[in-house]
C-alpha cells in the first residue's frame, strides 16, 4: 500500500505556548520532544513516525537529539533522517532541531569528550545521518574536565561560523565552567542559547548549584530534560513495574531506585496532582513551566497517548502558594541536590 505523503495538521501552532530562550530572537516550543529513548532501532520505524507527526501537529517543533540516542548509537538520528525524507522536508524552517556530543560515540580517543577533533567530526556525521545542511542547536553535552574550555567553546564558536548549527548550548556543565564558557561564548557573539540540564520536582541539582539563576542573568535559557525523571513522576510505577516500561529495561532506570520513601512521595504528590485535576505527568511538568526561568521542557514518550497527556499541560501551569508548599514537603525526603 502507497502510505500518503504527510501533510502538517492546520492550526498546529494554536495551542502551543512558546518561550524565548534568553536574550535571544527565537522562541521554541514549552513542551519539546526528546528522541533519547524509543526513537532508535528497537521501535518501529511506523512508531517513530507517529510520535514525531503527532508532536509537530500540535506545535511541538522542537526535536531533540544527540549523536549517540539509540541504540544503536545515532539511530535516533537517522530515523530522523528518515523523517525528513518522507515527512519533514517541506517543513525544515518551521523546525528547531538539536544535536549534541560529548558522550561515547565511536572507538578510540577521537569519539568522546570535548575536544575540537570530536565535536567537528560528530557534528559532521550527525548531518549526515539526519540529512541535514545545519542543525538549529548544537550542544557541547557534557564539561570535559581534561580539554582546555577554551578549545571547546572555540569548536562551537567556528562551528557556528561555518554556518553548520545557527546557534550553540551546553549541557550538564558544574556552575563555575558554564559561568566561564557564558563568558567565552558572549565574548565572541556566539552566546550560549540554551543551557540543558536535568530538572524536575525530584532532582533540584540546578536549582541549588545556581545554575538556573546563572541563566537567567546571563541571558541564556534554561530548558529541562528528564521531567518526569525519566518516568518516576507518572502515574506509571506507583502500582509496580510495568514489563514495557524502561524500568523494566533496567539499563537507565534501575529498579533499585524505587524506593518505599520514594513511592510514598510520589503516592503523596500523585494525590495533589488528581486534587489539581491533573495527572502526575502533568502537575510535574505544570511544576517546571510554573518558573518562567525555564524557557522549556523536553519531554520523552514511548506512545502518541502519552504525548497526548503531556500535552495537556498547556495552560494549567499555574499553582497556588499552597500547593507549592506541598509539592515541598511532599517531595521534600526524596529531592536529589548535586549533579549526578
Ligand atoms: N542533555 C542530556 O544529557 C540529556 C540526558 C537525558 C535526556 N535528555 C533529553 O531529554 C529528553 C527527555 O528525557 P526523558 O526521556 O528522560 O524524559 P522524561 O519525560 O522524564 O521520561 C520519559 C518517559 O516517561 C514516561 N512517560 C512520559 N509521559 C508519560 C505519561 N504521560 N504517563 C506515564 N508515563 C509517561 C515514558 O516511560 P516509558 O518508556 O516507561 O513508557 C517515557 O519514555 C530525552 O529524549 C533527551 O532528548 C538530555
Amino acid at each position: 500500500m502507497i502510505e500518503p505523503v504527510y501533510s502538517a495538521a492546520p492550526g498546529r501552532y494554536e495551542n502551543m505556548e512558546y518561550r524565548r530562550c534568553g536574550r535571544s530572537g527565537v522562541r521554541i516550543p514549552v513542551l519539546a520532544l526528546g528522541l533519547w529513548h524509543n526513537f532508535g532501532s528497537l521501535k518501529p520505524f511506523s512508531e517513530v513516525k507517529a510520535m514525531a507527526h503527532y508532536a509537530f501537529d500540535k506545535g511541538i517543533c522542537h526535536f531533540d537529539l544527540a549523536n549517540n540516542y539509540g541504540p544503536v548509537f545515532g539511530a535516533a538520528e537517522e530515523n530522523f533522517g528518515r523523517l525528513m525524507d518522507s515527512s519533514f522536508r517541506p517543513y525544515r524552517d518551521e523546525l528547531f532541531i538539536s544535536t549534541k556530543a560529548g558522550w561515547d560515540m565511536w572507538p578510540g580517543p577521537y569519539g568522546n569528550w570535548g575536544s575540537r577533533k570530536y565535536l567537528m567530526a560528530s557534528l559532521d556525521q550527525s548531518l549526515r545521518r539526519m540529512k541535514l545542511d545545519y542543525v538549529d542547536i548544537f550542544y557541547s553535552h557534557r564539561w570535559d574536565p581534561e580539554t582546555p574550555l577554551e578549545e571547546t567553546m572555540q569548536a562551537l564558536v567556528d562551528i557556528v561560523r561555518q554556518g553548520k548549527a545557527l546557534y550553540v548550548g551546553l549541557s550538564r556543565y558544574p556552575a563555575e565552567q558554564a559561568r566561564k564558557a557564558f563568558h567565552y561564548l558572549a565574548e565572541r557573539d556566539v552566546p550560549c542559547l540554551l543551557y540543558q540540564d536535568r530538572y524536575n520536582i525530584i532532582d533540584r541539582a540546578p536549582q541549588c548549584s545556581g545554575l538556573i539563576d546563572l541563566c537567567a542573568e546571563g541571558g541564556s535559557g534554561f530548558i529541562a530534560f528528564s521531567p518526569l525523571q525519566q518516568g518516576l513522576l507518572s502515574g506509571r510505577y506507583l502500582n509496580g513495574i510495568p514489563a514495557d516500561s524502561r524500568m523494566a529495561q533496567g539499563v537507565f532506570l534501575k529498579q533499585e531506585m524505587l524506593t518505599q520513601e520514594l513511592l510514598q512521595a510520589l503516592d503523596g504528590l500523585n494525590k495533589l496532582a488528581a486534587g489539581r485535576g491533573q495527572s502526575l505527568a502533568q502537575m510535574a511538568l505544570s511544576w517546571l513551566l510554573n518558573d518562567n526561568r525555564v524557557t522549556s521542557v523536553i519531554i520523552g514518550a514511548s506512545s502518541v497517548a502519552q504525548i497526548e497527556d503531556n500535552l495537556k499541560t498547556i495552560g494549567t501551569t499555574g499553582f497556588t502558594d499552597e500547593e507549592l508548599k506541598l509539592v515541598e514537603s511532599l517531595s521534600a525526603p526524596v529531592q536529589l541536590k548535586k549533579l549526578g
